[in-house]
């Protein structure tokens, strides 16, 4: 279970980026994350796994203290979360292989991924991981070689890797064109499903998020102003959210035409 209690985050130079947040979140669940650029979606990730300090309230996962926790806490505490990334950040010039282990570098020491002796339970879990997003047979290829949707699998493999109880993806596919979102989003959502893992997305698309969300979370100048089950959410609730109307760039499907 992950809470945030009162939480506020203001960045050096005065950026108010959290506003007094709470929320709770299940075990299992799958929350998007809604909200105008700058509204605060990243840094509530961010403070979530303790890489932006929260200068107010408390975050806990699973009962631990994110807030003010020691370097070793934190370790741990991020050992079971998984990050999916914009840009994917992988390392272009190695295998998909080799970016799958560097999931397991939370668990393992790191001397045995430098000198590329990884056990064999390692790289079962990375192949495992590898066949949950159907790329396995892309093992041996560079990362580099890829196409943007096969690399944000590989990105989600990655995390997999790491055996998260939570998962946090921030903008996964506003790197993507719109059918491959589509994969990569119903892929979160079927692993979600599958292995239980609770899931928080940080969306631009409306549309997405209304298709592929469970619980939408809207977030408007740092202040927590929406929380409540996709089935209620209406255009007028994202006009709320956005506080301004829907255009064509809100929509992946309409801004794709
Ligand atoms: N490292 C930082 N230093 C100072 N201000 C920041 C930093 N990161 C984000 N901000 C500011 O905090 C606010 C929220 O940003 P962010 O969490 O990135 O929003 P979103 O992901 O919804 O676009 C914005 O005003 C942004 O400019
Ligand atoms: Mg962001």
């Amino acid at each position: 279970m992950i809470r945030f209690e009162n939480v506020s985050v203001t960045y050096r130079g005065g950026v108010h980026a959290l506003r007094d947040v709470s929320l709770t979140i299940d075990d299992g669940e799958f929350v998007v994350i809604v909200g105008l650029s700058g509204a605060g979606k990243s840094t509530l990730l961010r403070a979530l796994n303790g890489l932006v300090p929260a200068t107010a309230g408390s975050i806990t996962v699973d009962g631990r203290e994110v807030v003010g926790a020691g370097r070793r806490e934190l370790r741990e505490i991020r050992s079971q979360i998984g990050m999916i990334f914009q840009t994917f950040n992988l390392v272009n010039r190695t295998t998909v292989l080799n970016n799958v282990l560097m999931g397991r570098l939370a668990k393992v020491p790191a001397w045995r991924s430098t000198l590329g002796l990884w056990p064999a339970a390692d790289r079962e879990i990375a192949f495992r991981a590898l066949e949950r997003v159907g790329i396995v047979e892309k093992a041996y290829v560079r990362a580099s070689d890829l196409s943007g949707g096969q690399q944000q699998r590989v990105g989600i493999a990655r995390a997999l890797a790491q055996e998260p109880t939570v998962m946090l993806a921030d903008e996964p596919v506003a790197a993507l064109d719109p059918v491959t979102s589509h994969q990569v989003m119903g892929d979160l959502r079927r692993i979600n499903t599958e292995l239980g893992i609770t899931t928080l997305v940080n969306l631009h698309f409306l549309d997405l998020a209304r298709h592929y969300g469970r619980r939408l979370v809207g977030l408007r100048d740092g202040e927590l102003v929406y929380d409540g089950d996709i089935a209620d959410v209406d255009d007028e609730t994202f006009r709320e959210i956005y506080g301004r109307a829907i255009t064509p760039d809100d929509l992946l499907d309409e801004g794709a035409r």
